[in-house]
């Protein structure tokens, strides 16, 4: 069983990367950074090393494994996703690994987790996003969260890693789940 994850150059890095290694216990990995990712990462001081159980590709690698739909996947998500990337997938302009990932998943049907990371959003990114979103794709924003009284960043981490891992059929126990009022 294996899961592709793609991390782009927007904010929140460390999201990626948190995915990353909670899936890593429970399955391959296949993990594509693009360059501009790692600007990002150094920009926001996240370190991006992994233990073993990750494939690790560059963004040039069209001929991974994960570029064809005969190498199946259980998932894929794109974490963070920047705008940039967003549009090409929306396009369907393949570029490099993590559009040509997301492609894939969307003709084979396969579980496709997009968290986007902008704030406003202009009218360019709401189509892009409409138009995966009828394509397929899960548009799951890393929204704030209050209703669990969080007081470390980690625990809002916690409860969108969460709703990403109920999107790709992985159990977990990162968040409470709300059973109705008292
Ligand atoms: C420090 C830094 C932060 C950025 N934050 C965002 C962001 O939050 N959202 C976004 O869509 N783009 C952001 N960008 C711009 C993207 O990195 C840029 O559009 C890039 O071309 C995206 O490339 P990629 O989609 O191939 O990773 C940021 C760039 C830098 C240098």
């Amino acid at each position: 069983m294996a899961y592709f994850v793609g991390i782009t150059g927007a904010s929140g890095v460390r999201l990626g990367v948190r995915l990353v290694e909670t899936l890593i216990p429970i399955a391959d990995v296949h993990l594509c950074i693009t360059r501009s990712a790692y600007q990002v990462a150094m920009s926001e001081g996240v370190e991006l090393s992994f233990s073993e159980g990750v494939f690790l590709w560059p963004e040039e690698a069209l001929d991974a494994p994960v570029s064809s739909g005969s190498f199946r996947l259980k998932g894929c998500a794109i974490v963070p996703c920047s705008m940039g990337t967003m549009g090409r997938m929306a396009s369907g302009v393949s570029s490099n690994l993590v559009e040509r990932a997301a492609d894939v998943a969307l003709k084979e049907r396969w579980p496709l987790i997009l968290v986007p990371r902008e704030t406003p959003l202009n009218a360019i990114h709401l189509k892009n996003m409409l138009s995966l979103c009828q394509a397929g794709a899960v548009i799951l924003p890393p929204v704030l969260t209050y209703y669990h009284s969080p007081k470390m960043i980690e625990e809002m981490e916690n409860f969108i890693l969460g709703k990403i891992l109920d999107h790709l059929g992985v159990e977990h126990a990162l968040f409470r789940r709300w059973k109705g009022g008292d």
